[in-house]
């Protein structure tokens, strides 16, 4: 039986389950109920052999959708109502002994969609008015099973925690007309003293009022009231914070952390979205490595917590424990993903046959198809400087991504990445997410989804495609692939569009659905290249001035470190927000000032007691190189080559020590090519941490550069670099001539 009995002293309801009595308690792991059914294995919850993340309707629910009537009847003082509602089991991972901390990024952020996913659904039920997330782990607080998984519950009430800070943000709203929780949430990174690890866009942190000796709160940083807000680039960062946080707490005392964690969300319906602020609750029961800390007389007779430590110490402790920043949590992740696919990557892919046999082969003989091919780019000089709106110095290389294109009825997008043997579809009209399971998809979604969001409607297609172009070798691969993509919906849906503000709508996408905040460089140049000519692009205004690149007996060679960049995402950002906060500082003292590019550095040496340190060198990198791009052009246009070496040298430099985003495997190679007679520039090239350099070097040199460079290279670092000398080539083409 089931029931809700009303308790009329705390005015509250309560739930009597006593079926929950029967529950699987501890099970031998070979007996657990949620790990996948083993062939001829005792059946359990999940009779596949293998899932990703799964939800389902728990066994045991305290609460039901149809629920029995109640077995006793209530009294005015003692009201009884059937307990309707729902419970729901959301496993995490089909491994028994994975958890938040273990898990790939990848797949605690698939978790987090489908929290965001089961959230939106139990919101549209006129059953429930709360939606209620939580994970308890570890026997501490009174787990029965250990395979890693959380829950949902889905109130028909607001349960009376929330009901009680409801009502403070109100008040608190009432008064001041702001979010109770955004302003405490100042105070605590204005103080920074709890903080235990901050993303770009989620905290975690000790609360000035922590309850247990070690609760954390983990929340936004911009106001958010519940899940249904969650952008894909807020789910990345999440998940980043969510892992590493999990990670400190098992790092803490080197065994896995005991925690209740709950989701406190703005009620369904939307009415308390301003005032309330989403955030997680972590109560850990440990008070040191074998105590736990009850909650006994104090707390649980009289609401009363009593604390056993300082929050500010805790913090300390837990900042001190695991990852060190999120940058770590990305970097390991990212290692482990490669030990993971060396385990399995095939001996060498075939060459490809042309994208139309591709795309016939992969989905079956249908209407005209189109084709795109997209160049990647390589950056000669003028790195980080496009969004400080300032200029740049690209030009498109020989290797770039070829793709097929068909028209389909309805709405379906099918897509197949031919180098990876990978399909994915999904369906345009509607919303359109990312999926983390095929990184490489979300750039063709993100145009997608862009077009729409301009207004055009594409329809459904088959894609195909191949690329010749390493991907993470700072070569703009996902440039070309977006770009190919917004072609060929163009040349499938006909709509008009400007080269320029299809460079532009590809940038949105990789900005808001990507959560890459990239400039505009990498799309305009794979759209607007011109064989033999280097590109000088102003990127405030857009105008654009075709140089010649006349080498005379040089060449661009361009070597790849064999190490696929890293923390772009993160790091990259993180410059763009020190770009924006060094601004700030500058026009404070000179108004005309509007980005990096105004800027003069006798300026920013004005500003320098304003700043920190790193702004400072993060701008200076930005306002050197901008004048290092013009003058780069102006000693092209004027055959000076050994003064272009010499910038493409300082910029190098620039970006080691003041912009800080080269990495010690580059940095070999730079110093090594710089030993090598020709060689007259050498520089790290593209978003930076990792990825490849490019160099400038006659001819005859080529091969010494290959016999030095690249086989001292292998010797130092155990890795293979590859050499790409390319002539600057045309920008992207269709079959239809787009
Ligand atoms: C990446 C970005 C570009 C640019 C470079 C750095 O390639 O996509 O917009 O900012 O880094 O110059």
């Amino acid at each position: 039986m089931s029931e809700l009995r009303w308790h009329p002293f705390l005015e509250q309801w309560v739930i009597t389950a006593t079926h929950r009595q029967d529950r699987t308690f501890l099970p031998p792991e070979d007996y657990c109920p949620l790990c996948p059914t083993r062939p001829g294995g005792f059946p359990t919850e999940v009779p596949n052999d293998d899932y990703d993340i799964v939800v389902f309707e728990n066994r045991f629910p305290s609460l039901q959708p149809s629920p029995p009537p109640p077995a006793v009847v209530g009294t005015a003082l003692s009201p009884v109502e059937p307990a309707a509602g729902i419970c729901e089991v959301v496993l995490y991972s089909p491994s028994h002994h994975e958890t938040l901390a273990s898990m790939p990024l990848a797949r605690v952020r698939n978790l987090a969609r489908v929290w965001k996913d089961r959230f939106l659904d139990l919101s549209r039920k006129e059953l429930v008015r709360y939606v209620f997330v939580f994970e308890n782990r570890g026997e501490a607080v009174g787990v029965t099973l250990h395979h890693p998984h959380g829950q949902i519950y889905g109130y028909p009430f607001v349960p009376p925690v929330l009901e009680k800070e409801l009502a403070a943000a109100r008040a608190f709203h009432q008064r001041s007309g702001q979010c109770l929780f955004c302003a405490s949430l100042a105070e605590e990174l204005a103080s920074g003293k709890r903080i235990v690890l901050e993303g770009e866009r989620f905290v975690a942190f000790v609360p000035f009022f922590a309850r247990y000796p070690y609760e954390v709160y983990l929340a936004s940083k911009h106001h958010q009231a519940s899940m249904g807000e969650w952008t894909p680039a807020d789910m990345d960062d999440l998940a980043a914070v969510l892992k590493g946080l999990v990670a400190k707490f098992d790092a803490l005392f080197d065994k896995p952390f005991p925690y209740v964690m709950v989701v406190h969300q703005s009620p369904t319906g939307g009415a308390d979205d301003a005032l309330y602020h989403l955030h997680f609750e972590f109560y850990p029961p440990l008070r040191a490595a074998n105590r736990l800390k009850y909650l006994a007389g104090s707390e649980a007779g009289a609401g009363t917590f009593i604390d056993d430590k300082l929050a500010e110490e805790s913090a300390a402790e837990l900042r001190a424990a695991g990852p060190a920043s999120i940058a770590e949590v990305i970097e390991a992740d990212r290692r482990a993903a490669a030990a993971r696919t060396a385990r399995v990557r095939p001996a060498e892919r075939a060459p490809q046959a042309p994208m139309r046999e591709v795309l016939v082969r992969t989905f079956g003989p249908g209407g005209p198809i189109t084709t795109a091919s997209a160049p990647g780019r390589v950056n000669l000089i003028g790195e980080h400087t496009d969004y400080n709106e300032g200029y740049v110095f690209p030009m498109a290389i020989e290797l770039g991504i070829e793709m097929a294109a068909r028209s389909r009825p309805g709405r379906e997008v099918r897509v197949h990445a031919a180098d990876l043997g990978e399909t994915v579809a999904f369906t345009v009209g509607a919303s359109i997410d990312r999926d983390p399971g095929h990184p490489w998809s979300n750039y063709v979604r993100a145009v997608l989804w862009a077009l729409q969001q301009s207004g055009v409607e594409p329809g459904g297609m088959d894609l195909a495609f191949s690329g010749r172009l390493p991907q993470g070798a700072g070569l703009s691969s996902s440039a070309a692939l977006e770009v190919a993509t917004a072609l060929s919906a163009q040349a499938l849906a006909g709509f008009p569009m400007e080269r320029p503000r299809m460079a532009q709508l590809c940038q949105r996408a990789e900005n808001d659905f990507v959560g890459m905040q990239c400039g505009i460089m990498d799309q305009f140049i794979s759209l607007m290249g011109r064989a033999g000519h280097a590109l000088l692009l102003d990127c405030r205004s857009l105008e654009a001035e075709q140089v010649p690149l006349e080498l005379s007996g040089h060449s661009i060679a361009i070597c790849h470190s064999g190490l696929a960049h890293a923390l772009v995402g993160s790091e990259y950002n993180l410059r763009r927000q020190q770009c924006t906060t060094g601004v700030k500082a500058l026009r404070a003292r000179f108004p005309a000032i509007r980005a990096l590019r105004d800027a003069t550095l006798e300026q920013l040496e004005a500003c320098r007691p304003d700043v920190e340190p790193v702004v400072y060198r993060r701008c200076r990198h930005v306002i050197g190189e901008n004048g290092r791009a013009l003058a780069s052009a102006a000693a092209l246009r004027s055959g000076d080559l050994r003064r272009f070496g010499r910038l493409m040298d300082a910029s190098h430099d620039s970006l080691r020590d003041d912009y800080q985003v080269s990495c010690r495997e580059i940095d070999l190679l730079v110093d090594l090519a710089r030993q090598v007679p020709g060689v007259l520039g050498a520089r790290i090239t593209g978003g930076g941490f990792g990825g490849s350099t490019v160099n400038l070097i006659a001819r005859e040199a080529v091969p010494a550069f290959e016999e030095k460079v690249l086989r001292e290279y292998q010797r130092r670092t155990g890795l293979t670099a590859r050499l790409i000398v390319s002539a600057a080539a045309r920008g992207a083409t269709t079959s239809d001539g787009l």
